[in-house]
């Protein structure tokens, strides 16, 4: 009857009880799940552990209640015929001549934990140390916890070793807003908690640690949605004397190792397209493969067009295939959500079996329609939805309709993964005027796109590739820069100054005057990736004790005052609330 789980309390977990231990009286511990009455003397408790639910018989008078902690010892018997529970794993079981000691008692508790009464989110985020009896966390954290044993192995299979980096630490390039913590030695200063361990890996570069690895925690005080939240962890690498092709492989490994664990399936090769493809095909930089709707560029078919609307640099199509039932309202729902990404309209033809039916049908040429009517293979019975204006503008307004549309929850296989590489170095300029890094000012550009920097900033790409799976961005990184003239010529088109650069990052570029070897790194989001592999839409429901929406931790109250003499300590005066 050895098991690992046994303690000197119990002998094994309740699921482990079953046939094979028939005529054995042995202990098992947890929680009363169930209670039913068999007469006056007959009880029927249903126990939970972590591993499930097991049936013990009782006879005599017990007082014991729903989610009291109690021990019962009994004798493993064959359910009677026609009492067997074909749900559970020991439904053909039970414990009879039970002994139960009551360990703990419970007051009623304020939702079922029986996992099949959907519970109102802020009540379970309220009482998360019940919410965590529930069988989807259960399931959800012991995911997570394989997921992240299995990319530790890999990683460190692959020759690299784990570091930990500082909390309590400087600022770092990520770019979102931080959490500063105030410093009572340093009165008026602060530290900034890491967005992630970007500067503390590139210096363990310069430190001669050329395979480093961390499972970490990263903060950032951004807008949190289901994809996000203040905290969350990544696996976080960086490598010396590597190219992109080798930190590429490395994740790829580590991942599919991952997926291998909590899928059972091998994920095979990733895919990989450039980030123009990607906004050409999909009209996005996170293309979901797991289907087609690709986007069609109309822009010569359409050159000489009288059509108003259409008369614009760029014109894209996407065909809809079945979408010619779409309700007016659907569609007229689909414009407005055009509009708000910015696109002036959006021109929608049905293709039936007497030709394009649309509002603009009879506008179009007889050439233009039998181009509309034959975008990506269409069929009658599709819809076309056309898009004209800029093209990136067009590419990203019909790419994020392609998603509304057609893509399934993230979390729904199969599973897709593919490399998005060549990023652009910069992605717009900011209110100064100054372009904006897209990654961050320590990304390599293209080798063949140096000379532009300076005459032509926004066709610069990057040495910068993220991998997507399913939509979602699960990661970034790039090759980085480690030569000081390349570094200030982006810190320039940056319109980060000397003095500045220095007082932020100083001891970075002060570590790579003493010899920085070529280094190039990644991050990828492991909440991210198990809520895709638990099959759930929400990163919440992979974290323990996970924020709100706004912010807020329901079950401790934070974030919250604090007393008067900590305010004083820390030389920090009250301000109004609000
Ligand atoms: P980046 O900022 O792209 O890159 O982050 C990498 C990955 O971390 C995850 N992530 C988040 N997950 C949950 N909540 C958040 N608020 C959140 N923010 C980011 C995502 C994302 O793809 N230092 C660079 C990596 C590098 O260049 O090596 C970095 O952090 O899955």
């Amino acid at each position: 009857m050895d098991s690992v789980d046994a303690t000197s309390m119990r002998d094994a977990l309740v699921a482990s009880v079953t046939d094979e231990w028939i005529g054995r009286r042995l202990s098992v511990c947890g929680w009363v799940a169930r209670r039913r009455e068999h007469g006056e003397h007959l009880a029927f408790l249903d126990i939970r552990d972590r591993s499930g639910v097991l049936q013990c018989v009782v006879e005599g008078s017990l007082d014991v209640r729903p989610e009291y902690v109690v021990r019962v010892t009994g004798t493993v018997s064959q359910r009677p015929e026609g009492t067997v529970n074909e749900r559970l794993a020991t439904g053909s079981v039970e414990l009879t001549e039970c002994v139960v000691e009551i360990l703990s008692s419970a007051e009623p508790v304020p939702f079922p934990l029986d996992g099949r009464t959907d519970v109102d989110e802020s009540t379970r985020l309220r009482y998360r140390f019940l919410d965590l009896r529930r069988e989807s966390l259960q399931r959800a954290l012991r995911l997570r916890a394989r997921v992240t044993m299995a990319l530790r192995a890999a990683m460190s299979e692959q020759s690299f070793v784990e570091v930990e980096t500082p909390l309590l630490w400087a600022p770092t390039p990520e770019g979102a807003r931080e959490f500063v913590v105030p410093s009572r030695l340093h009165a008026g200063e602060f530290y900034v908690l890491p967005q992630s361990p970007q500067i503390a890996k590139q210096l363990l570069m310069v430190g001669g640690f050329d395979r480093y690895f961390q499972v970490a925690r990263c903060l950032r005080d951004e807008d949190l949605r289901a994809d996000r939240q203040f905290e969350f962890t990544q696996l976080d690498l960086e490598a010396s004397f590597v190219t992109q092709e080798d930190v590429m492989g490395f994740v790829s490994h580590a991942v599919a190792e991952a997926a291998r664990v909590a899928t059972g399936e091998d994920p095979g090769e990733f895919a990989t397209m450039t980030w123009a493809e990607a906004l050409d095909r999909y009209g996005t930089d996170k293309p979901d493969l797991r289907f087609a709707m690709e986007l069609v560029n109309l822009t010569d078919a359409f050159a000489e067009t009288s059509v108003k609307a259409f008369q614009a640099p760029c014109v894209k199509a996407m065909r809809v295939p079945g979408g010619a039932h779409f309700s007016r309202t659907r569609l007229d729902a689909l414009t407005d959500q055009a509009r708000q990404l910015g696109a002036k309209g959006l021109a929608w033809f049905r293709v039936t079996a007497e030709g394009l039916d649309s509002p603009l049908a009879r506008f179009v040429s007889e050439a233009e329609a039998s181009v509309l009517g034959a975008v990506d293979g269409a069929e009658v019975g599709d819809l076309v939805l056309v898009v004209a204006d800029e093209y990136a503008l067009a590419s990203r307004v019909l790419g994020a309709l392609r998603v509304a549309i057609g893509a399934p929850p993230v979390s729904e296989g199969p599973y897709r993964y593919v490399w998005v590489t060549e990023f652009p170095m910069f992605e717009g300029v900011d209110d100064d005027g100054h372009l904006v890094a897209a990654h961050h000012p320590f990304t390599m550009p293209h080798p063949e796109d140096l000379d532009l920097i300076e005459t032509d900033p926004m066709r610069v790409r990057s040495a910068a590739y993220d991998l997507v799976l399913n939509g979602w961005e699960l990661g970034s990184g790039s090759v980085r820069i480690h030569r000081s003239d390349i570094q200030s010529r982006i810190f320039s088109a940056l319109g980060i100054s000397t003095e500045e650069a220095e007082s932020r990052f100083g001891f970075l570029l002060g570590a790579f005057r003493y010899g920085a070897p070529p280094h190039a790194g990644f991050a990828f989001g492991i909440d991210r990736l198990v809520a895709i592999f638990a099959g759930v839409d929400n990163i919440r429901e992979v974290i323990a004790f996970p924020k709100t929406q706004s912010g807020a931790d329901l079950m401790t109250g934070a974030p919250k005052s604090i007393t008067e003499r900590q305010m004083r300590e820390l030389r920090l005066r009250p301000s109004v609330k609000g």
